[in-house]
């Protein structure tokens, strides 16, 4: 069964997309750009602080997961979205290290950290947050979210780093293994029990049960 994309999520998903391009840029940039461009990191910090922060989560966390807590009636204090809500955080006290190191080192290996959590952080959203919410608003007749047009200041940060993707064109790291659903977070079966356990209701267990027939 298919499901149609909330126009909310839809656009969530495209940024994630751009985002994603953007850390592979932000990646190569931290191992051949850290000297030969050392002017790019205040616009990687501004596009982390206005266009990822301000923009995206906000929208996220207002609109998105606002809504799945109250229709689906989840403990806002646990599970996966208060999972998410903490690397928000933690991705925004990244950017604000990234700002203020002095050490050429130390602004790569930042760069590098921030990469690598805002690859897992998509690819959860990707694979659970918005797959799982979207089937279930949609389920129960939502159609649409309320979303907002960007800031001139978020505009303008996400603009920058467009000519950044095409100065450093993105690149794996590859040390870092991607992947979908709950098994690869640190968090499964440690502070959160996953989205079976958290979110799914009868219904989906019933449905589990026909499909494995
Ligand atoms: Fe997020
Ligand atoms: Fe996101």
């Amino acid at each position: 069964m298919s499901f149609p994309e909330i126009n909310l999520i839809a656009a969530l998903r495209e940024e994630h997309d751009f985002i994603d391009q953007a850390m592979g840029s932000l990646y190569h940039w931290s191992l051949k750009g850290r000297e030969a461009d050392p002017g790019a990191r205040k616009l990687w910090v501004e596009f982390l602080l206005h266009y990822v922060h301000e923009f995206h989560h906000q929208r996220e966390e207002e609109m998105l997961f606002t809504t799945l807590v109250s229709k689906l009636e989840l403990r806002p204090d646990n599970g996966p979205i208060r999972i998410l809500r903490e690397e928000h955080e933690q991705e925004l006290e990244l950017a604000r290290e990234l700002a203020q190191a002095e050490d050429g080192d130390e602004i790569a290996k930042i760069a590098v950290e921030i990469a690598r959590h805002v690859w897992e952080h998509l690819d959860k959203e990707n694979s659970v947050a918005f797959a799982e919410g979207n089937e279930r608003l949609v389920r129960l007749g939502i159609r649409s979210l309320d979303d907002r047009e960007m800031t001139p200041v978020e505009a303008a940060a996400r603009k920058a780093v467009e000519t950044l993707i095409e100065r450093w064109s993105p690149m794996d790291d590859p040390d870092h293994i991607r992947g979908d659903g709950c098994m690869p977070c640190y968090a499964y079966g440690e502070s959160c029990g996953g989205v079976e356990k958290e979110w799914w209701n009868q219904w989906d267990w019933e449905r589990m049960d026909n499909f494995q027939g």
